[in-house]
Protein backbone atom coordinates (compact mmCIF):
# COMPACT_ATOMS: atom_id res chain seq x y z
CA UNK A 1 0.00 0.00 0.00
CA UNK A 2 1.04 3.90 -0.63
CA UNK A 3 2.67 4.88 2.75
CA UNK A 4 0.43 7.53 4.32
CA UNK A 5 2.97 10.03 4.76
CA UNK A 6 4.76 10.95 8.04
CA UNK A 7 4.89 13.92 9.99
CA UNK A 8 5.28 17.71 7.97
CA UNK A 9 8.64 17.47 7.96
CA UNK A 10 9.73 16.76 4.84
CA UNK A 11 7.71 19.68 3.13
CA UNK A 12 9.50 21.92 5.68
CA UNK A 13 5.43 22.35 7.44
CA UNK A 14 4.62 21.17 10.26
CA UNK A 15 1.03 19.59 10.73
CA UNK A 16 -1.06 20.94 13.57
CA UNK A 17 -1.15 24.38 12.57
CA UNK A 18 -4.17 26.68 13.18
CA UNK A 19 -5.87 29.14 11.11
CA UNK A 20 -6.37 32.25 13.68
CA UNK A 21 -9.67 33.50 14.28
CA UNK A 22 -11.00 36.24 12.10
CA UNK A 23 -13.05 36.69 9.29
CA UNK A 24 -13.81 33.63 8.12
CA UNK A 25 -16.98 31.79 9.57
CA UNK A 26 -15.51 28.67 11.84
CA UNK A 27 -16.50 25.65 9.08
CA UNK A 28 -14.39 27.31 6.47
CA UNK A 29 -11.58 28.03 9.04
CA UNK A 30 -12.20 24.46 10.37
CA UNK A 31 -11.83 22.87 6.20
CA UNK A 32 -8.47 25.68 6.00
CA UNK A 33 -6.98 23.72 9.08
CA UNK A 34 -7.67 20.41 7.97
CA UNK A 35 -6.16 21.37 4.54
CA UNK A 36 -3.52 22.99 5.29
CA UNK A 37 -2.48 19.94 7.82
CA UNK A 38 -3.63 17.41 5.94
CA UNK A 39 0.14 15.21 4.79
CA UNK A 40 -1.31 14.22 1.21
CA UNK A 41 -2.05 17.80 0.58
CA UNK A 42 1.79 18.30 1.58
CA UNK A 43 3.40 15.17 -0.04
CA UNK A 44 1.29 16.32 -3.40
CA UNK A 45 3.12 19.49 -3.16
CA UNK A 46 6.09 18.35 -2.76
CA UNK A 47 5.86 15.88 -5.31
CA UNK A 48 4.62 18.30 -7.49
CA UNK A 49 0.99 16.72 -8.08
CA UNK A 50 -1.98 19.34 -8.74
CA UNK A 51 -4.33 18.01 -5.70
CA UNK A 52 -4.22 14.72 -3.03
CA UNK A 53 -6.59 12.89 -5.36
CA UNK A 54 -3.11 11.72 -7.04
CA UNK A 55 -2.86 9.16 -3.95
CA UNK A 56 -5.84 7.42 -4.62
CA UNK A 57 -4.90 6.71 -8.08
CA UNK A 58 -1.58 5.96 -6.98
CA UNK A 59 -2.56 3.22 -4.12
CA UNK A 60 -5.37 1.79 -6.37
CA UNK A 61 -2.66 1.17 -9.32
CA UNK A 62 -0.15 0.09 -6.74
CA UNK A 63 -2.22 -3.17 -5.74
CA UNK A 64 -4.29 -3.63 -9.29
CA UNK A 65 -1.60 -2.63 -11.93
CA UNK A 66 -4.44 -0.59 -14.14
CA UNK A 67 -2.12 1.70 -15.59
CA UNK A 68 1.17 -0.20 -16.47
CA UNK A 69 1.57 -0.61 -20.62
CA UNK A 70 -1.58 2.04 -21.18
CA UNK A 71 -1.16 3.73 -24.41
CA UNK A 72 -4.12 6.11 -24.08
CA UNK A 73 -6.29 6.97 -21.31
CA UNK A 74 -9.53 9.44 -20.82
CA UNK A 75 -9.58 11.05 -17.36
CA UNK A 76 -13.14 12.50 -16.85
CA UNK A 77 -13.87 15.26 -14.29
CA UNK A 78 -9.85 15.84 -14.24
CA UNK A 79 -9.49 19.25 -12.87
CA UNK A 80 -6.97 20.46 -11.24
CA UNK A 81 -5.68 17.53 -13.38
CA UNK A 82 -3.32 15.25 -10.74
CA UNK A 83 -4.66 11.90 -12.04
CA UNK A 84 -3.81 13.53 -15.78
CA UNK A 85 -0.40 13.95 -14.80
CA UNK A 86 -0.14 10.68 -13.75
CA UNK A 87 -2.04 8.90 -17.08
CA UNK A 88 0.44 11.63 -19.06
CA UNK A 89 3.45 10.24 -17.63
CA UNK A 90 2.71 6.44 -17.77
CA UNK A 91 1.51 6.64 -21.65
CA UNK A 92 4.59 8.87 -22.48
CA UNK A 93 1.68 11.01 -23.83
CA UNK A 94 3.87 14.51 -25.62
CA UNK A 95 2.14 17.43 -27.06
CA UNK A 96 3.42 16.21 -30.41
CA UNK A 97 1.93 12.87 -29.92
CA UNK A 98 -1.00 13.08 -27.52
CA UNK A 99 -2.33 9.85 -25.34
CA UNK A 100 -4.47 11.29 -22.62
CA UNK A 101 -7.63 13.34 -23.10
CA UNK A 102 -9.22 14.82 -19.73
CA UNK A 103 -12.81 16.83 -19.38
CA UNK A 104 -13.99 18.96 -17.15
CA UNK A 105 -16.84 21.82 -17.21
CA UNK A 106 -14.26 23.81 -15.13
CA UNK A 107 -11.21 25.37 -16.34
CA UNK A 108 -7.90 23.38 -16.21
CA UNK A 109 -4.27 24.93 -16.67
CA UNK A 110 -2.86 23.03 -19.51
CA UNK A 111 -0.97 20.28 -19.20
CA UNK A 112 2.19 18.60 -21.42
CA UNK A 113 0.81 15.71 -23.50
CA UNK A 114 -2.96 15.98 -22.26
CA UNK A 115 -5.83 17.60 -24.28
CA UNK A 116 -7.83 18.96 -21.99
CA UNK A 117 -11.85 19.49 -23.20
CA UNK A 118 -13.87 22.25 -20.85
CA UNK A 119 -17.37 20.65 -21.41
CA UNK A 120 -19.96 18.90 -19.45
CA UNK A 121 -19.02 15.00 -19.63
CA UNK A 122 -23.36 14.29 -19.73
CA UNK A 123 -23.12 16.47 -23.27
CA UNK A 124 -23.98 14.85 -25.96
CA UNK A 125 -20.93 15.51 -27.81
CA UNK A 126 -18.54 14.58 -25.21
CA UNK A 127 -18.17 11.16 -26.18
CA UNK A 128 -16.98 11.34 -29.89
CA UNK A 129 -14.98 14.98 -28.69
CA UNK A 130 -12.93 12.81 -25.98
CA UNK A 131 -12.28 9.89 -28.88
CA UNK A 132 -11.03 12.26 -31.34
CA UNK A 133 -8.58 13.87 -28.72
CA UNK A 134 -7.05 11.18 -27.07
CA UNK A 135 -6.31 10.03 -30.85
CA UNK A 136 -7.42 6.31 -30.94
CA UNK A 137 -8.62 3.52 -28.34
CA UNK A 138 -8.30 3.87 -25.09
CA UNK A 139 -7.23 1.23 -22.60
CA UNK A 140 -7.90 2.82 -19.30
CA UNK A 141 -10.83 5.32 -18.57
CA UNK A 142 -10.34 7.06 -15.08
CA UNK A 143 -13.51 8.99 -13.69
CA UNK A 144 -13.04 11.14 -10.38
CA UNK A 145 -16.13 12.82 -11.59
CA UNK A 146 -18.66 14.05 -8.07
CA UNK A 147 -21.61 16.26 -8.64
CA UNK A 148 -20.95 19.80 -7.65
CA UNK A 149 -22.60 19.67 -3.83
CA UNK A 150 -26.03 21.47 -3.08
CA UNK A 151 -26.10 21.11 0.46
CA UNK A 152 -28.84 18.67 0.16
CA UNK A 153 -26.47 15.14 0.31
CA UNK A 154 -29.46 12.83 -1.47
CA UNK A 155 -29.52 14.95 -4.23
CA UNK A 156 -25.81 15.32 -4.49
CA UNK A 157 -25.25 11.53 -4.24
CA UNK A 158 -27.95 10.64 -6.96
CA UNK A 159 -26.24 13.08 -8.99
CA UNK A 160 -22.69 11.18 -8.60
CA UNK A 161 -24.14 8.16 -8.79
CA UNK A 162 -25.55 9.21 -12.28
CA UNK A 163 -22.47 10.62 -13.24
CA UNK A 164 -20.63 7.19 -12.70
CA UNK A 165 -22.79 5.20 -14.13
CA UNK A 166 -22.77 7.63 -17.71
CA UNK A 167 -19.18 7.19 -17.43
CA UNK A 168 -19.74 3.12 -17.47
CA UNK A 169 -21.50 3.50 -20.18
CA UNK A 170 -18.97 5.49 -21.64
CA UNK A 171 -16.26 3.13 -20.67
CA UNK A 172 -18.03 -0.22 -22.28
CA UNK A 173 -18.85 2.13 -25.67
CA UNK A 174 -14.80 3.19 -26.49
CA UNK A 175 -12.22 0.76 -24.47
CA UNK A 176 -9.82 -1.86 -25.77
CA UNK A 177 -10.14 -5.29 -24.88
CA UNK A 178 -8.64 -6.41 -21.87
CA UNK A 179 -8.79 -2.68 -20.48
CA UNK A 180 -9.93 -0.81 -17.21
CA UNK A 181 -12.71 1.59 -16.00
CA UNK A 182 -12.05 3.12 -12.70
CA UNK A 183 -14.68 5.69 -11.35
CA UNK A 184 -15.77 7.48 -8.02
CA UNK A 185 -18.96 6.27 -6.42
CA UNK A 186 -20.57 6.05 -2.53
CA UNK A 187 -20.46 3.72 -0.03
CA UNK A 188 -23.37 1.07 -0.88
CA UNK A 189 -24.43 3.36 -3.28
CA UNK A 190 -23.13 1.79 -6.68
CA UNK A 191 -26.74 0.05 -8.18
CA UNK A 192 -27.75 -3.08 -8.82
CA UNK A 193 -28.15 -3.09 -12.47
CA UNK A 194 -24.48 -1.16 -13.02
CA UNK A 195 -22.54 -3.71 -10.99
CA UNK A 196 -24.40 -6.39 -12.90
CA UNK A 197 -23.55 -4.23 -16.56
CA UNK A 198 -19.86 -4.19 -14.85
CA UNK A 199 -19.57 -7.69 -14.19
CA UNK A 200 -21.28 -8.62 -17.94
CA UNK A 201 -18.36 -6.98 -19.19
CA UNK A 202 -15.37 -7.04 -17.58
CA UNK A 203 -13.73 -10.17 -15.59
CA UNK A 204 -13.81 -8.63 -11.91
CA UNK A 205 -15.30 -5.68 -10.44
CA UNK A 206 -13.97 -4.44 -7.04
CA UNK A 207 -14.82 -2.00 -4.50
CA UNK A 208 -12.24 0.16 -3.15
CA UNK A 209 -11.69 2.53 -0.28
CA UNK A 210 -8.15 3.88 -0.58
CA UNK A 211 -6.05 4.69 2.45
CA UNK A 212 -5.97 8.51 0.81
CA UNK A 213 -9.35 8.87 1.05
CA UNK A 214 -10.55 10.74 4.09
CA UNK A 215 -12.24 8.09 6.40
CA UNK A 216 -14.94 10.55 6.76
CA UNK A 217 -15.88 10.98 3.16
CA UNK A 218 -18.37 8.10 2.16
CA UNK A 219 -16.39 8.72 -1.50
CA UNK A 220 -14.90 5.04 -2.46
CA UNK A 221 -14.33 3.70 -6.03
CA UNK A 222 -15.54 0.91 -8.35
CA UNK A 223 -12.80 -0.56 -10.58
CA UNK A 224 -13.68 -2.98 -12.74
CA UNK A 225 -10.98 -4.95 -14.42
CA UNK A 226 -10.51 -6.56 -17.74
CA UNK A 227 -12.80 -5.34 -20.24
CA UNK A 228 -14.19 -8.47 -22.38
CA UNK A 229 -14.61 -6.41 -25.74
CA UNK A 230 -17.86 -5.57 -27.58
CA UNK A 231 -18.19 -8.66 -29.29
CA UNK A 232 -17.82 -10.70 -26.77
CA UNK A 233 -20.83 -9.05 -24.32
CA UNK A 234 -22.92 -8.73 -27.07
CA UNK A 235 -22.92 -12.18 -28.32
CA UNK A 236 -24.26 -13.78 -25.24
CA UNK A 237 -28.11 -14.08 -24.69
CA UNK A 238 -29.60 -12.97 -21.52
CA UNK A 239 -29.68 -15.75 -20.15
CA UNK A 240 -26.44 -16.69 -20.47
CA UNK A 241 -25.93 -12.75 -19.21
CA UNK A 242 -27.54 -13.38 -15.83
CA UNK A 243 -25.54 -16.51 -14.83
CA UNK A 244 -22.36 -14.49 -15.65
CA UNK A 245 -23.81 -11.59 -13.52
CA UNK A 246 -24.33 -14.01 -10.64
CA UNK A 247 -21.21 -15.65 -11.13
CA UNK A 248 -19.21 -12.52 -10.99
CA UNK A 249 -20.94 -11.86 -7.72
CA UNK A 250 -18.26 -13.70 -5.83
CA UNK A 251 -16.04 -11.54 -7.21
CA UNK A 252 -17.59 -8.32 -6.34
CA UNK A 253 -14.60 -7.88 -3.87
CA UNK A 254 -14.59 -4.66 -1.20
CA UNK A 255 -11.23 -3.42 -0.42
CA UNK A 256 -11.05 -0.69 2.94
CA UNK A 257 -7.61 0.15 3.13
CA UNK A 258 -6.12 -0.90 6.71
CA UNK A 259 -9.21 -3.75 7.19
C1 LIG B 1 -12.57 15.44 -7.26
S1 LIG B 1 -12.43 16.52 -8.61
C2 LIG B 1 -11.27 15.68 -9.64
C3 LIG B 1 -9.84 15.71 -9.17
C4 LIG B 1 -8.90 15.13 -10.21
N1 LIG B 1 -9.05 13.68 -10.30
C5 LIG B 1 -7.47 15.43 -9.91
O1 LIG B 1 -6.71 14.49 -9.69
O2 LIG B 1 -7.07 16.59 -9.95
C6 LIG B 1 -13.94 16.23 -9.45
C7 LIG B 1 -14.11 17.01 -10.73
O3 LIG B 1 -15.24 16.52 -11.44
C8 LIG B 1 -15.72 17.60 -12.21
N2 LIG B 1 -17.05 17.29 -12.73
C9 LIG B 1 -18.17 17.02 -12.02
N3 LIG B 1 -19.20 16.82 -12.85
C10 LIG B 1 -18.72 16.94 -14.11
C11 LIG B 1 -19.32 16.85 -15.40
N4 LIG B 1 -20.62 16.60 -15.56
N5 LIG B 1 -18.54 17.05 -16.48
C12 LIG B 1 -17.22 17.34 -16.34
N6 LIG B 1 -16.60 17.44 -15.14
C13 LIG B 1 -17.34 17.24 -14.04
C14 LIG B 1 -15.69 18.76 -11.24
O4 LIG B 1 -15.73 19.99 -11.92
C15 LIG B 1 -14.39 18.50 -10.50
O5 LIG B 1 -13.34 19.26 -11.04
Amino acid sequence: MTKPPIGGNRTGRKLGQKVKKGKLKASSRRWLERHINDPYVQRARLEGYRARAAFKLLEIDEKHHILKGAKRIIDLGAAPGSWSQIAANVTGSTDDDIRVAAIDFLEMTQLPGVKILQLDFLDPEAPRLLIEAVGGTPDVVISDMAAPTTGHQKTDHIRTMHLCEVAAHFAIEVLAEGGHFLAKTFQGGTERDLLNLLKQNFRQVVHIKPGSSRAESVEMFLLAKGFKGRKAAASKDGDAREDEANDAEARDEREIAGE
